[in-house]
């Protein structure tokens, strides 16, 4: 059942490709350079956007965020669905609330959302499983396509949500007409790509690699991870991984956030992972990747293959494939995954049920 792999949470690491095909499969149109979602909802209509999820789902909520903020120009705010829920969110009927779950039961993700709806606002979901009560009380779904998935730590649903968001943005963008139609194309061409890339992620060498650098931190008791941009939900997601299933006491942070305080942990006891792929920002990220290394910190790089300049600086570099900065979310989530994956291997930890964690979280 799980296909020769020794555990779930693997052998869905390596289903990515597969899933994202997918994901994306029949959606993306290359002649136009539009997306077709079979959504229902008129984009126009839509004055402000409310994303609200749990957890890992949470973090894709972020990236979509950025997306659609960037492609669509239309004001986004992110929640954690316990905290939606209870604070009288403002919505009015040009409001979107866009859940976002990969088992579409979550109890506070399903509250949040009929706590809009009450308020008015039009709603979709971005959801895996099919026939869940979320998909029976949204005006629309947007079905992620991943397949089942078993392992406590998402893995290929986080990519798969990442990539609907993706869509999403596109969508917006397109059908506001604030996305023109050749950085539509090359932004569908990137999507489309995406099966290849993390299928090259998964390439025996790049996962020993990190199989290595894993085992040489193991013994750590704290990780830091900083990323910018449309990658800072890729640092968190990398921090929740490895807490999830090392229990490796783990932070993320924006990484213009360090010196505000996180700067202050770092000495030569503490890996910090740096998402630092290609980026109009990668300049300053190899600034922090500088201050890290002048406070006697061990920096784990995530570059872009052929980068040297963020590499030079570091003490270990995972080297992913080249890709445009708004898909490179998810790509570089792949090598989150491994690390966290070989690093709780290498701590003999059970990954598909870590302690204390539920699959799905239906009781408050
Ligand atoms: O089923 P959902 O996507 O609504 O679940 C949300 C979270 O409970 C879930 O992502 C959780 O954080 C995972 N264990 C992360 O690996």
């Amino acid at each position: 059942e799980k296909g020769g792999f020794d555990t779930y949470m693997l052998k869905e690491i390596y289903e990515q490709p597969q899933a994202l095909t997918n994901t994306l499969i029949g959606r993306l149109h290359d002649d136009t350079g539009e997306v077709n979602l079979d959504i229902n909802l008129d984009p126009a209509s839509f004055k402000r956007i409310s994303i609200i999820a749990c957890g890992t789902a949470f973090y894709a909520g972020l990236v979509g965020e950025y997306l659609i903020e960037q492609l669509a120009r239309i004001p986004v705010e992110v929640d954690v669905a316990s905290e939606y829920r209870y604070r009288s969110p403002l919505v009015s009927e040009n409001t979107l609330a866009i859940v976002i779950s990969q088992s579409g039961e979550t109890i506070d993700t399903l509250e949040a959302l009929r706590e809009a709806k009450k308020q008015g606002a039009k709603t979709l979901g971005v959801i895996n499983a099919k026939g869940s009560s979320m998909t029976r009380e949204v005006d629309d779904v947007l079905y992620i396509h991943a397949g089942p998935e078993i392992g406590v730590a998402s893995t290929k649903a986080y990519t798969a949500m990442v990539s609907g968001m993706l869509m999403l943005a596109l969508w917006l963008g397109r059908a506001r007409g604030t996305l023109n139609e050749e950085l539509g194309r090359e932004l569908l061409q990137g999507a489309r790509e995406l099966p290849r890339l993390v299928e090259e992620c998964l390439q025996p060498e790049r996962v020993e690699n990190i199989q290595r650098i894993a085992q040489k931190y193991h013994q750590a008791r704290d990780y830091l991870f900083l990323g910018r941009g449309v990658n800072s939900p890729t640092a968190f997601e990398g921090a929740l991984k490895l807490k999830e299933i090392s229990y490796i006491h783990a932070e993320a942070y924006a990484a213009g956030e360090m010196k505000h305080g996180p700067i202050a942990l770092i000495d030569e006891h503490l890996p910090v992972v740096v998402i630092a792929t290609e980026s109009f920002l990668l300049e300053k990220t190899i600034s922090n990747i500088q201050e890290v290394k002048a406070r006697s910190g061990k920096v784990i790089a995530v570059v872009s293959d052929g980068d040297t300049d963020a590499a030079r600086h570091a003490d270990d570099v995972i080297y992913v494939p080249r890709a445009a900065e708004m898909v490179s979310p998810v790509v570089n989530a792949v090598a989150m995954q491994l690390l966290a994956y070989f690093t709780a291997t290498a701590l003999n930890r059970d990954v598909d049920k870590p302690r204390n964690l539920a699959k799905s979280v239906t009781v408050e």
